[in-house]
């Protein structure tokens, strides 16, 4: 169906703004830490943006309702992996809130409490800085505290609710 911007809706549904904001495409990133028996714990989220370079920080939007994010502010250190091509399963996984992305991810636990997934194609070592409740979900601001990082390494990408490869023009 060719819309047109002559379609614009007042007052949308939520699940016509999840169909729009699904018309951007985003990475997937991995947030991570260590729990407070040393286990990992993780979610899986889209909402990942870069937000400044001085200070270093990044924000990630999370769910009011999330029964994962109480647990991870709680660590000291939070890590964030972008993940790579390989990496829908470990995504699927990590959405889920199954513990099996434990087992079946390879992963690392840094000095400082933050979980780092291997072949990831970015690393950020993060702790949180602030937090903004913005409606159903939370604005949360992390200060980086170490990074690294490799664009060669493919990321996987969400389009239209769905994973995808990128492909270079
Ligand atoms: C591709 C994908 C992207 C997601 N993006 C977000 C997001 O940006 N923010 C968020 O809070 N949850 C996001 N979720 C949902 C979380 O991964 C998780 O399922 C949700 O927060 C509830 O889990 P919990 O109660 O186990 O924490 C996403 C899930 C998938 C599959």
């Amino acid at each position: 169906m060719q819309m047109a911007p002559a379609d614009l809706r007042s007052q949308p549904k939520s699940w016509e703004l999840r169909q729009i904001y699904g018309c951007f495409p985003t990475g997937v990133a991995a947030v991570c830490a260590a729990g407070a028996r040393g286990r990992p714990i993780g979610t899986a989220v889209t909402g990942f943006t870069p937000v400044s370079l001085d200070p270093p920080l990044v924000g990630i939007n999370v769910l009011m309702t999330s029964t994962t994010w109480p647990r991870l502010k709680a660590a000291p250190r939070i890590g964030i992996s972008v993940l790579s091509q390989d990496h829908d399963r470990a995504a699927v996984l990590l959405a889920a809130g199954a513990s099996d992305w434990v087992t079946e991810t390879p992963h690392v636990i840094t000095a400082g409490g933050a979980v780092l997934i291997d072949g990831a194609t970015a690393w950020l070592e993060c702790a949180v800085d602030a937090q903004h409740r913005a409606g159903d979900h939370m604005i949360v601001l992390l200060r980086v505290l170490s990074c690294a990082g490799d664009p060669s390494h493919h990321p996987l990408v969400v389009h239209g609710n769905r994973f995808h490869r990128l492909r270079e023009l």
